[in-house]
């Protein structure tokens, strides 16, 4: 099986287990990384807008939390009709986390349609080296 077909099975599991009781849009995110592992995740709302969390997101710190720090590939799925992109500030999350080789794709529930680069999406990314310590 692909990487991808991986990505896809797994991101599918966690939109199936989205809590998106207010939009009614579940998404799933799954990133394969440099150490060759999946982590995955689901969009997590609450009552209260804005504390609620991108799938993107949760997959991020999961593969933080296992000590993994680069993203090789990272696939988005949603319940919707049409592809999902991540939004601003989780293409702002991913660019942390990956290098000019890592691939987003966006899938429907049977396949991926569009596999990208980060700069395709996002041309500019913040990133003010003075904050960096060393
Ligand atoms: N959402 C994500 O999980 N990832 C994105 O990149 C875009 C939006 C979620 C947030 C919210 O739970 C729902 O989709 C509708 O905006």
């Amino acid at each position: 099986m692909e990487i991808k077909d991986k990505l896809l099975k797994e991101a599918i599991k966690a939109k199936n287990n989205a809590y998106a009781i207010y939009s009614n849009y579940c998404v799933g995110a799954s990133i394969y990384s440099e150490n060759k592992k999946i982590y995955s995740s689901c969009n997590v709302e609450n009552i209260s807008y804005p504390c609620g969390t991108c799938a993107e997101a949760g997959a991020i710190s999961a593969m933080i939390v296992n000590g993994d720090r680069k993203i090789v590939e990272i696939l988005i799925t949603s319940s919707g009709n049409e592809l999902v992109y991540p939004c601003g500030a989780c293409l702002q999350r991913i660019s942390e986390f990956s290098d000019d080789n890592t691939l987003i794709h966006l899938a429907d529930n049977t396949k991926v349609c569009k596999t990208y680069k980060l700069k395709d999406l996002m041309p500019h990314q913040f990133n003010a080296k003075e904050l960096a310590n060393d």
